[in-house]
């Protein structure tokens, strides 16, 4: 069905070394007009490299990249914007002027092409910019700066100046990462209609459900070479298969742990001013899952439990002993550890090693006398690096020289390494491969020393990694569910349904 199609954009035994490193080698593939392709692959396997090639970001160090038939060399992303391509990265935040307005963040592409003539009025630049927002970004405020916003608004501005060119090829990678499912279902719709409307549409998703509800046809990658082909009807289970090379994805639980001595007690908390009183108990070896759309307060009332925002009413106490953190020092110093939501901006520093990035927590135990002891530190970060599956050239790899999943893993992983009595992890799974997401699905289910609270946006992550799983909305715990029992579409309903009208618009 999707034979007779015109071929938009091709690559042609692409190759890509970074030093020693090599990303892709020598890979080929077709982009049809009117289809969604899916890319799949684990963290570090070339996809967000191939992306970037076929966006002008990146030359290949081998190989070339075709457009409707036509040998190309694009030598940036304005060329591949000329040639109809249009592509919205991984890394959002490196895609965005921080402190510049959404609006003027909207039309950044136009202004860079000279579209809006060479010195716009600002008054153009806010009617172009509302036209592009029209219904795709309700309740952005188009005059706030980029970074005021949340994770989640910024992926949406994002995709939303993507889709403003018009563009016949448009590549998304992992653009449904931040988004709650409400908003994944609606884009799910939005590259439907365009791939109906002829666009040729490429797609990077880690969750497979998505990846064979969106996409006619996937090519999976590994290790940097296409590892299998596939046209709908899509299984999930081949795909995972090709992927992992063979490898068990998933973390499938047999019980639920009922948990030792309360860890964490909450007592008429507020996760929202105002908002309904929170109560929940948190027993040792216990995961509690957190979900619910974004806005339902969860990322807030985990930030109140980190010392991260103050603690609004209410008691909390850990092992029996109150505890109101005013600063994340103290939380660090009760023994809490914290993975928060927007890890890119909140806890990577740029310019630090994996093996940095992955003792800060805990410099302590590697000290002898003034000095870090830096092969002890090394060594730890070997065994993590080992047991998380971390891709990367060695403990003393940059952390910007990671793929976007492994660095996740990093900053996932330090707290291991700390031996927390409390765990609060915030969207863990973002941006992680399906093999690394059994992986620290496995890690935070192992922990028996300390009671965790995990909170996802994803369904099926949330069943998978927690013993019960509470549902929140408006800032109030609105149900709880029994992973063993309920499934994620399910679970994804209610969610929705628990939601207040204007919040899933
Ligand atoms: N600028 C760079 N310098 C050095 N190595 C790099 C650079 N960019 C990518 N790499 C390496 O190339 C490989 C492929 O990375 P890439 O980002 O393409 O993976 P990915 O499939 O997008 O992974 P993820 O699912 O984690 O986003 C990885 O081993 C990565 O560490
Ligand atoms: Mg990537």
């Amino acid at each position: 069905m999707t034979e007779d199609r015109t071929v938009v954009l091709a690559a042609r035994g692409v190759g890509k070394r970074f030093g020693e490193t090599t990303a892709l080698a020598g890979v080929s593939l077709e982009v049809r007009a009117g289809e969604v392709l899916g890319l799949v692959g684990a963290n570090g396997a070339g996809k967000s490299t191939l992306t970037k090639i076929l966006s002008g970001t990146e030359a290949p160090t081998s190989g070339h990249v075709e457009v409707r038939g036509r040998r190309v060399r694009l030598a940036s992303a304005e060329q591949a914007r000329e040639a109809g391509i249009e592509t919205v990265h991984q890394d959002v935040d490196a895609a965005l002027v921080p402190d510049a307005s959404v609006a003027e963040n909207l039309v950044l592409p136009l202004l860079v092409a000279g579209r809006l003539g060479r010195f716009p009025s600002r008054r153009r630049i806010r009617a172009e910019a509302a036209r592009i927002a029209a219904d795709r970004l309700p309740g952005v405020d188009l005059d706030a700066a980029v970074e005021d916003l949340g994770v989640s608004d910024r992926q949406r501005v994002l995709i939303a100046r993507g889709l403003a060119t018009a563009p016949s090829v448009l590549v998304l990678d992992e653009p449904t990462a931040a988004l709650s499912v409400d908003e994944q279902r609606a884009l799910h719709a939005t590259v439907r209609e365009l791939a109906a409307q002829g666009t040729a549409v490429v797609f990077i998703t880690h969750h497979l459900g998505e990846t064979v509800a969106v996409c006619d046809r996937v090519v999976a990658l590994r290790d940097g070479a296409v590892a299998g082909e596939f046209a709908a009807p899509l299984d999930a289970k081949r795909l995972a298969h090709a992927i992992l090379g063979g490898l068990e994805a998933t973390a499938q639980r047999s019980e639920v742990a009922t948990g030792g001595e309360v860890v964490l007690d909450v007592a008429g908390a507020q996760a929202l001013p105002g908002g309904p009183a929170i109560e929940l108990v948190v027993r040792r070896g216990e995961v509690l899952g957190i979900t619910g759309l974004l806005g339902s307060g969860k990322t807030e009332l985990l930030e109140q439990l980190a010392g991260v925002r103050p603690v609004l009413a209410g008691t909390i106490s850990i092992d029996g002993v109150p505890f109101r953190p005013a600063h994340p020092v103290d939380a660090i110093a009760a023994g809490v550890g914290f993975v928060p939501e927007d890890r890119a901006r909140a806890a990577e520093l740029p310019g630090w090693s994996v093996a940095d990035s992955l003792t800060l927590p805990d410099l302590a135990r590697y000290r002898r006398g003034p000095l870090l002891s830096r092969r002890a530190e090394d060594r730890a970060t070997a065994d993590l690096i080992r047991a998380l599956g971390v891709v990367c050239s060695g403990p003393r790899a940059a952390i910007e020289s990671l793929s976007g999943g492994n660095r996740q893993k990093v900053v996932v992983g330090r707290w291991f390494a700390a031996g927390s009595r409390l765990l609060i992890l915030d969207e863990p799974f973002r941006g992680v491969d399906i093999g690394a997401r059994a992986d620290i699905a496995r890690l935070v289910r192992g922990a028996e020393a300390a009671a965790t609270v995990v909170a996802s946006s994803d369904p099926e992550e949330i069943l998978e990694v927690a013993d019960r799983v509470l549902v929140m909305a408006d800032g109030g715990i609105v149900g709880e569910v029994d992973p063993r029992t309920v499934d994620a579409e399910t679970l994804a309903d209610l969610m929705t349904r628990a939601a207040r009208p204007q919040e899933t618009a």
